[in-house]
């Protein structure tokens, strides 16, 4: 388990006997704001199905262990993933490992926490922030089946005084919120420090993403979370 670990980066990560590039040559990062980077993997929807079903096998696993304990607590939490020995998730973390990297040219990389978030119908995240992140890095592995009612629903959005679409009117003072434009297969890397939130997801069919905050070097252990 990598969690508090500063392991070698991987190249290549192998899913079944096929050997999957962590970052192909012609990967593309792109700017969404000031310090926040989004990138997108072709071939993520090849490893999509398989994935699902096993993180739901988990979900359900867990849930007597793990009661959620309210709607706005971002969904199930599973925090365990990086043992169960599931390629497909080794590679994802890799990749995220590898966009830390690049985008803040840093050698090494070091997850504080990861977990997986299964969100059910009316499941939301309450605005916060990462304290213990250099970055934090979300991966969109299925974004459900929004029900599309609610043009606000079931997104990821910043809602941050520092970030300046979330204030068009005046620098420092936020009216807005910004969502930015996210799909599966989806990364999303921004500061720590910056609030975000996600909105009441109104779809049936769990809306699953992976969350990590990660810096250059392991943290001090934590005293209190
Ligand atoms: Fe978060």
């Amino acid at each position: 388990m990598e969690q508090q670990g500063t392991a070698a980066a991987a190249d290549s990560v192998y899913i079944g006997p096929r050997k999957v590039a962590v970052w192909p040559a012609d990967q593309q990062i792109n700017r969404i704001d000031v310090n926040v980077f989004s990138t997108f993997f072709t071939d993520m929807g090849e490893f999509r199905d398989v994935l699902t079903r096993k993180i739901l096998e988990r979900a359900a696993a867990h849930r007597d262990i793990l009661p959620t304990t309210s709607r706005g607590m971002g969904g199930q939490k599973i925090y365990d993933m990086d043992n169960w020995g599931v390629p497909e998730i080794d590679l994802i973390r890799e990749r995220m490992l590898a966009m830390f990297r690049k985008m803040l040219n840093k050698p090494t990389a070091s997850i504080e926490r990861g977990w997986i978030n299964v969100y059910q119908t009316h499941d939301y995240s309450m605005a916060h922030s990462h304290r213990r992140a250099t970055a934090s890095l979300v991966y969109f592995h299925d974004l459900g089946d929004d029900d599309g009612k609610d043009e606000m629903g079931s997104k990821f959005y910043f809602a941050d005084p520092r970030m300046k679409r979330c204030c068009p009117h005046k620098d420092g003072f936020m009216s807005h919120v910004f969502a930015p434009e996210v799909r599966e297969g989806a990364f999303l890397m921004f500061p720590g420090w910056m609030v975000h939130l996600v909105s009441p997801y109104y779809g049936r069919r769990p809306r699953i993403t992976f969350s990590w905050n990660v810096n250059e070097n392991p943290l001090p252990q934590q005293v209190e979370w």
